[in-house]
């Protein structure tokens, strides 16, 4: 039997959940097994965002209902739960996306402060340099949120900022492709093949583009 490695999500408490399902759905639609982790400021952005609520003791249905299928390989572990197993370098674990990262968890990760299990396990996969991914919503932003991305990126994790682009879908972009957009671009960076996004061809959109097409 070969070793469930699963892709560990964390869902902390910045605006920006829809990327959070996005990714999840990404990753169990390409087969992946996945760990859930859902931080306690996550659950009213969650609510506030989607309507959805996830309770520890009602994970199944409550995650089957946010992401409006079944969830696939999916693992999910109380943010409260420090002796879970993504807590432990010996835990096998691909890596791990925060996906939004909020600055609190943006800054608790870069300094160590495993407060919660999200920060544990994201701290784990750095120091055992598995692959993190960390997509942080804020705007505008202190020197200290930069300093805590820098330190994310020198401890090699990948800052990923929740920045769609709107090329290939244009100015009549819905709310749904700029999110793909974002979450194609975190599974880019996992490795993780999918058709969320066009990729550039090298073509402008000639309809689109001020200095016309051929
Ligand atoms: C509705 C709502 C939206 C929020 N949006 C953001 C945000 O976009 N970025 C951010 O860094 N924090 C945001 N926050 C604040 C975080 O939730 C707060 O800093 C919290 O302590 C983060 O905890 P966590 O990292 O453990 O999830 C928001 C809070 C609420 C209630």
């Amino acid at each position: 039997m070969t070793e469930r490695a699963p892709w560990i999500v964390g869902v902390s408490g910045a605006s920006g959940t829809p990327y959070a399902k996005a990714v999840l759905l990404g990753l169990l639609n390409a087969g992946h097994p996945v760990d859930l982790v859902i931080s306690k400021a996550a659950r009213l952005t969650l609510l506030d965002e989607t309507g959805a609520t996830v309770r520890d003791a009602h994970w199944k249905d409550d995650v089957a209902t946010w992401l409006g299928e079944n969830s696939g390989d999916l693992t999910y572990w109380p943010a409260g739960d420090l002796a879970a197993g993504p807590s432990s370098g010996s835990y096998p674990a691909r890596g791990m996306v925060v996906v939004p990262a909020s600055t609190a968890a943006c800054a608790g990760i870069a300094i160590g402060l495993s407060k919660d299990l999200l920060q544990r396990a994201a701290e784990v996969n750095l120091k055992e340099h598995r692959r993190t991914v960390v997509v942080p919503r804020e705007t505008p932003v202190t020197r200290s949120h930069l300093e805590h991305l820098l330190a994310l990126h020198d401890a090699g994790a990948i800052v990923l900022p929740a920045s769609p682009g709107f090329y290939g879908a244009g100015a009549a972009a819905t709310a749904q492709q700029l999110v793909d957009f974002v979450a194609g671009k975190v599974l880019d960076a996992l490795g993780v093949t999918h058709t969320l996004f066009a990729r550039w061809t090298g073509e402008l959109n000639a309809q689109r583009s001020p200095l016309g097409g051929p």
